[in-house]
């Protein structure tokens, strides 16, 4: 590591640089622009529904016909991509959350839907199983409610490939099943989807920050004060990201992602200077309600902490972020 010792004051002034708009613009290091936005979006079944979501101001449940002009509106702001993820009437859970790979489930109608409206709209679809099970994990649980591994990624595969049949882009597995990535590769191979992406949520941590998306999709009570610390990793730990990552590049993902955003910029860092390979980072639904709640009291900018958050993402080697503030930042860069 260089030490610097031969910059000196008043020779180095570092404040010469920061002295105006146009010379700060010149020597900027980071650039954030609507090329970096996902969209996350929630779709529930019916006609004309626009739920609020209690712990997400701003932030809608919506049936395929919003979607369909939440995706509209995507497309005029040059945003490129959405990320769908579904409320499940009660009655279509089951333990084993076999709906999830339902040839004619929400998702995959939603997936038909936009791609026979927006082909040119990036489709990134969730793969795990939490909307679907009548307990709340991402997987197949035995009678101690441990999350089974290898039987889950058989139904994670069946999935992901009912998402790729009907239109997917990218399948997205966020569960952290260990082999699910070289499980859902084959298979997609296997079935000729040869450009289907996988996006793996590759060091996804068991964080407390993905409770509001827990009440958007309505599998907090199902979860009933349970957590998914046998599966997702260990908030103390960085070391075993590489590891996690490495796996799911040598299982065939094409893109990484590291969830949360804010708190876990170290970890993308980390992954980025170590790895060859498109890093995403996920600004969970509680980083969200967090910089909502703040603004909303009136105790922070919305605009400027949203941007600087946002900033500090991509400073730390983000490539793409999925943001519930896509839109707002979207027409903020447009200003
Ligand atoms: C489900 C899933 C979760 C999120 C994305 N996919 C929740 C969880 O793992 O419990 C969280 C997203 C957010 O908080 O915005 N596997």
């Amino acid at each position: 590591m260089k030490k610097y010792t031969d910059i000196n004051f008043p020779a180095i002034r570092m404040r010469r640089t920061r002295r105006s708009d146009s010379l700060r613009r010149l020597v900027e290091e980071t650039n954030l622009s609507v090329n970096d936005l996902i969209y996350p979006a929630f779709v529930m079944e019916g006609k004309n529904q626009n739920e609020s979501i209690k712990s997400m101001p701003g932030i809608y449940r919506q049936s395929i016909d919003g979607i369909l002009k939440t995706a509209e509106k995507l497309m005029s702001l040059n945003i490129p991509a959405i990320a769908i993820f579904p409320i499940i009437d009660k009655e279509k859970k089951s333990n084993d959350g076999k709906e999830a790979y339902n040839s004619k489930g929400l998702i995959q109608k939603t997936i038909r839907h936009i791609k026979s409206k927006f082909p040119e709209l990036t489709i990134i679809t969730d793969v795990a199983l939490d909307p679907f099970t009548t307990h709340g994990q991402d997987g197949i649980i035995d009678g101690n409610n441990y999350v089974l591994n290898d039987i889950t990624v058989e139904i994670l595969t069946k999935q992901a490939i009912s998402h790729a049949e009907a239109g997917t882009d990218i399948v997205a597995p966020s569960d952290m099943m260990d082999g699910r990535i070289g499980s859902i590769r084959n298979a997609l191979e296997k079935n000729n989807f040869h450009n289907t992406l996988i996006l793996s949520y590759a060091a996804k941590y068991a964080s407390c920050f993905y409770g509001p998306f827990r009440d958007a999709v309505r599998s907090k009570d199902n979860l009933a004060g349970g957590n998914k610390n046998n599966y997702q990793m260990d908030p103390k730990n960085s070391d075993e990201s590489l590891r996690e990552v490495a796996l799911d590049i040598n299982e065939g993902a094409d893109i990484v992602m590291i969830k949360p955003a804010m708190m876990y910029q170290d970890i993308i860092t980390k992954i980025k200077s170590e790895f060859a390979i498109p890093v995403f980072a996920y600004q969970v639904s509680g980083e969200y309600a967090m910089l909502r709640a703040a603004a909303d009291a009136g105790y922070l900018d919305y605009k400027d902490s949203v941007m600087e958050s946002l900033l500090s993402i991509k400073r730390s080697g983000a490539s793409g972020i999925l943001t519930y503030n896509a839109i707002d930042i979207a027409h903020w860069l447009n200003e």
